[in-house]
């Protein structure tokens, strides 16, 4: 995710920024650059890659005295991760970075274009710096031309500008996006998080959302809610969680509006990268992935076929390789992959590619190798994902394929315009759902302490509960090393119901919306072989021995939302319980490149 620092005062400026795009390293980045402004001369300065050629770019600028400098670190998600996309972005006297996506920013740069202003990047955040000098043509005065600017935005932002035309401070507004500005003996700080700010601010204020102003050195105090910054860095990295897993999951809800923001509208789910006829002769879907990521296909599966009426076949990449599959022409060929970087996946790509089928790549890393082999590519968005056991990663590809599937059926009008709203509707509430419940978070928490022996657990679930049931079940073996398999509930009485008894342990996925009295039925079956039962629903269950009660939802999707996020966090709970490295699992990888 991108990364944003900024600074007004008399320290040595370009220093000051590269340490601070440093501390925010852990985010993952692409491109970076920053800019200074002082003695009335603007510098510029970017690159693509790691900070240090950044570094290499600026090494013979040194700031002096006073003045005011901005700094980014760029993830791709609007344009391709070149020096040209990379921040800041500079009209004539001005200069701008910026955290997020501006949704409507292609009518913003059509209206511009006809005034003809020239455009130089294909990101979405140039027209924020065009259309504030656009706009100061129209006023002297630079806050109402910088307020006007952030009214004609949608999206989510956090936003810092610096002009000649007021040099002695920094412009800055927030929506969606975190911003913090701080304080210290030498000056004041900007940073999306607080890491940057350590050992240099001494006060800070998490701006809220809407915040938007103009800030100099004496305007600090002005603000509202001014804290004592903490001084622990890795705790400031991992925004006060215990583990960057939890920290990932809590933030779930927040990247899947990332996800979605500028691909839908009130009529329609759109995708900028797909060409329209990009469907035309598609008549199948093959999706090919593995672990977490086969996981998230094999649950879009239901939902290609459900919502878009399209075959849909999902392939664990390491079996597919090898099997000589028969592929159609007309057949699409998606890969799904958090890294980009899997050998299993990357192979199977290249693979298909040589018998000429369509490919498409969902993937979090913009620039890795599974996206430069694909035709096209949708990126999830998720930021970068630190913890090697799976969650944001997860939540948003599922987000992606969900919104394809609607995509598809619009396209091929399997789906109605009514059903489409609809399906829309219920994406958006699916977010919410995705939002960690405090007590929920303590129910699992304290229950977890009933799940740490025991010869095994069964997640299961039926329909598009089950690939959640096996994704539930992947992640407490992950960090936990305790047994976990995860099963059609339908599929127990054909052989793994043997194993029942009271030290086995089921997790039971029960959505009030899809296919309720048939799973109940599988429980009870459970049940009377004495299987400890602790069942995940909105509804009561006389034969549980534990209930992880959600809220009541309208649909199965924000059941599926709510109860991945259940999942996470029981896998989590009990592998704290253990006492094991949550972030750092034994024998996992990040990223696994080698076959
Ligand atoms: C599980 C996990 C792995 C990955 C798998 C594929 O938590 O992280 O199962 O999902 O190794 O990785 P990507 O998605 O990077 O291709």
């Amino acid at each position: 995710m991108c990364g944003i620092v900024g600074y007004i005062g008399t320290r040595e400026k370009k220093s000051l920024l590269l340490h601070g795009l440093k501390e925010l390293e852990y985010r993952g980045y692409d491109s970076a650059g920053l800019a200074v402004l002082e003695q009335e001369e603007l510098h510029v300065f970017r690159a693509t890659g790691k900070l240090k050629n950044l570094e290499h770019a600026c090494k013979d600028f040194v700031s002096e005295g006073f003045g005011v400098a901005i700094g980014h670190t760029r993830w791709a998600t609007h344009g391709k991760p070149t020096e040209i996309n990379a921040h800041p972005h500079t009209a004539t006297f001005s200069s701008v970075i910026h955290n997020g996506i501006i949704e409507n920013y292609q009518e913003i740069k059509q209206n511009l274009m006809d005034k003809n202003v020239v455009f130089c990047s294909q990101t979405d955040t140039e027209v924020i710096v065009h259309l504030f000098e656009e706009n100061l043509k129209e006023t002297s005065h630079t806050l109402e031309a910088f307020k006007k600017t952030i009214h004609s935005l949608k999206g989510a932002y956090a936003i810092l500008l610096i002009t000649q035309e007021a040099p002695k401070g920094i412009y800055y507004a927030k929506q969606g996006s975190p911003l913090v500005i701080g304080q210290g003996p030498d000056g004041i700080y900007f940073s999306s998080s607080d890491a940057p700010l350590i050992g240099y601010a001494t006060h800070v204020c998490y701006l809220e959302d809407g915040a938007i102003g103009f800030m100099d050195n004496d305007s600090f105090s002005s603000l509202s809610d001014i804290k004592t910054l903490n001084s622990n860095r890795l705790y400031a990295q991992k925004e006060g969680f215990r583990y960057f897993m939890e920290k990932e999951i809590y933030e779930q809800h927040k990247v899947l509006l990332e996800t979605m923001m500028g691909r839908m509208d009130e009529e329609e789910v759109y995708f900028e990268e797909i060409n329209d006829d990009f469907f035309t002769d598609i008549q199948r879907i093959t999706i090919c992935a593995c672990g977490t990521s086969y996981h998230a296909a094999l649950s879009a599966s239901y939902l290609f076929e459900r919502i878009a009426k399209i075959k849909c076949n999902v392939a664990i990449a390491s079996e597919w390789r090898y099997k000589e599959p028969i592929v159609e022409h007309d057949e699409l060929f998606i890969v799904v992959s958090q890294s980009g970087e899997t050998a299993d996946t990357l192979e199977a790509l290249k693979n298909i590619k040589t018998q000429g089928l369509k490919t498409l790549a969902i993937c979090n890393v913009d620039n890795s190798s599974i996206v430069r082999e694909a035709d096209t590519t949708l990126l999830t968005r998720a930021g970068i994902e630190k913890g090697v056991a799976s969650t944001k990663a997860f939540a948003t590809q599922m987000m992606v394929l969900w919104m394809l599937a609607l995509y598809i059926g619009q396209k091929k009008e399997t789906i109605s315009k009514e059903e489409s709203k609809k399906e829309r509707a219920i994406m958006l509430r699916a977010i919410e759902a995705a939002k960690v419940l405090p007590q929920t978070h303590e129910k699992i928490r304290r229950l977890s302490k009933r799940y740490l022996h025991g010869h095994g657990f069964f997640f299961i679930g039926r329909d598009i509960f089950y690939p959640l049931a096996l994704e539930g079940a992947l992640k407490l073996k992950e960090i936990s090393y305790l047994h976990a398999e995860g099963y059609p509930s339908g599929d127990m009485k054909h052989g793994p119901i043997a194993l029942a008894d009271s030290n086995l342990f089921t997790i039971a996925l029960m959505p009030r919306n899809l296919l309720y009295d048939k799973v109940k039925s599988n429980v009870e079956e459970l049940a009377a072989r004495d299987a400890t039962i602790c069942a995940i629903s909105s509804l009561e269950l006389e034969v549980a021995d534990d209930i992880i009660i959600l809220k009541e939802h309208s649909s199965y999707m924000e059941e599926f939302f709510e109860m991945m996020v259940v999942l996470q966090l029981f896998a989590l709970e009990v592998s704290i319980r253990l006492g094991n490295d949550v972030d750092m699992p034994r024998n996992l990888a990040k990223s696994v490149t080698v076959e």
